[in-house]
């Protein structure tokens, strides 16, 4: 069930890429590699997610597998996917957080018309930062997603950190009847105006997971991503301590999680560098507590190996990656703007004055279902402009907001600096709280900015900021 790289082929690779970066005149760092060209085809089809006790669950799923396949480019090299249709409903593909022209950006009726089923779309771009992205539909997301939709996007940097082996970790969330199969009634107008479509089997790759082996003395560079519809994620490595080494594709200063406990809201990706410092022998599970104690459940458990350890002491190589090339903020001569966050259940039914299929707004206006592209952007920005976004959560709910095209950085949390240089496409709001996060609108187009609770998304919290 996880994608794995023995050391071998991946000093293998490094050699290789070596060999070309010699060969093409071209300093290390700036290896194009080669290209990488794809086809996904999102279709009905049928996987064991559960086990063997209970029958395969019908999914969507692109080319049968479910998350859809692990794309793998080097930063800088071109990118193409072929997506064809085998749905019997529109739908696109969206290349979350990566920083490309604003037609690839898989958004139907803004950024292109929808795939229609039985038609086709070529997407191509050339992927400026290495990282963690992710891909998904952007049409009907509450359901394709909620289908199975969504796969790994890894985009290589030149030069990775040095570890033993790497795994992807595609988790995501269902709500399961008794025979294993998706509950079909997606929309809810509770968990729309509340925290969402929550499941109760949490998968990783597609499965739920048996235990992932592990040799006593190795280093891992685990990719996290948060596919789920709504459920956010709080998690605790029983026995270690992995070190956070990107946020959301972004290189950020080598740090442990706050508490130990490393909050990855939908959409969200982290990478890790954990070294396997437990005895051989032992195991360690994984655990979320986001919903407290009471729904707290171990995610996979890492079994170690009983044989020899595989060094005696941790790798003692840097785990720093190099920077992205992103355009720094320029504070001083920033537009800044008040995005207010606004709807959903408070105490009783209220909904501040919603109506319609509405449950949410940002500064009063609400955009639904996919978008409409009739309502204007709520900003429009000049092209190199430094834009602060204070994102100000008058609700009871937690929101993770995210912005196409641009990373932007995180400035304060309720008015505290963020410590650090951090990065990301996707911040976590909680309830009541403001986060400030700046990015220089460089990549023109219509963008959209939404909370990535799938059914908040289609019930309101949704805009476009316009670069131009
Ligand atoms: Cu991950 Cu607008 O999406
Ligand atoms: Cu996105
Ligand atoms: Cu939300």
């Amino acid at each position: 069930p996880t994608t794995r790289f023995p050391a071998l082929s991946r000093r293998d690779f490094l050699k290789t890429s070596g060999t070309l970066a010699a060969a093409t005149a071209l300093p290390p760092g700036k290896a194009p590699g080669p290209a990488f060209a794809t086809r996904l085809t999102p279709a009905p089809a049928r996987v064991p997610m559960v086990g063997d006790d209970f029958p395969a669950t019908a999914v969507w799923a692109y080319g049968g597998s479910m998350p859809g396949p692990v794309l793998r480019v080097r930063q800088g090299a071109p990118f193409q996917a072929v997506v064809r249709n085998g749905l019997d409903e529109d739908t696109t593909v969206h290349w979350h957080g990566v920083r490309l022209p604003n037609a690839m950006d898989g958004v139907p009726g803004l950024t292109q018309p929808p795939v229609r089923p039985g038609g086709s779309f070529s997407y191509a771009f050339t992927p400026p930062d290495a990282g963690t992205f992710w891909y998904h539909p952007h049409a009907d997301g509450l359901v394709q997603m909620g289908r199975g939709l969504a796969g790994a996007l890894i985009v290589e940097e030149a030069e990775p950190p040095q570890v033993d082996r790497e795994l992807v970790w595609v988790i995501q969330d269902w709500r399961l009847t008794r025979d294993a199969q998706i509950d079909p009634h997606f929309s809810s107008r509770m968990a729309e105006a509340m925290a969402g479509r929550i499941g109760n089997t949490v998968t990783l790759n597609g499965r739920v997971p048996d235990a992932i082996k592990v040799r006593a003395g190795e280093r891992t560079r685990l990719r996290l991503i948060n596919a789920a519809t709504a459920r956010i994620m709080a998690l605790r490595f029983a026995g270690h301590r992995p070190v956070i080494v990107a946020l959301d594709g972004q290189p950020c200063d080598p740090h442990e999680p706050a508490g130990g406990r490393l909050l990855l809201g939908p959409a969200m990706r982290a990478d890790l560098i954990l070294d396997a410092t437990g005895e051989p022998g032992s195991r360690h599970a994984v655990t979320d507590d986001f919903y407290g104690d009471e729904l707290a459940y171990s995610l996979v458990e890492f079994a170690y190996e009983s044989g020899p350890l595989l060094r005696e002491h941790a790798l003692d190589a840097s785990v720093r990656l190099p920077p992205n090339p992103l355009p720094t903020p320029e504070l001083a001569s920033a537009e800044r703007h008040v995005l207010a966050l606004q709807g959903g259940m408070m105490g009783g039914m209220d909904m501040m004055g919603m109506r319609g299929s509405a449950a949410w707004a940002i500064n009063g206006m609400s955009m639904t279902g996919d978008g409409r592209t009739g309502m204007s952007p709520l900003l429009t920005l000049a092209r190199g402009q430094t834009c602060v976004l204070s994102l100000r959560n008058e609700t009871a709910w937690w929101h993770p907001m995210h912005l196409h095209g641009h990373s932007f950085r995180l400035l304060t949390r309720n008015g505290a600096a963020v410590p650090g240089t951090v990065w990301g496409d996707t911040v976590l709001v909680p309830p009541r709280e403001a986060v400030e996060v700046a990015f220089v609108a460089d990549n023109p187009g219509d963008w959209m900015l939404h909370c990535h609770v799938m059914d908040h998304q289609a019930s309101g919290l949704m805009t476009v900021i316009r670069v131009a």
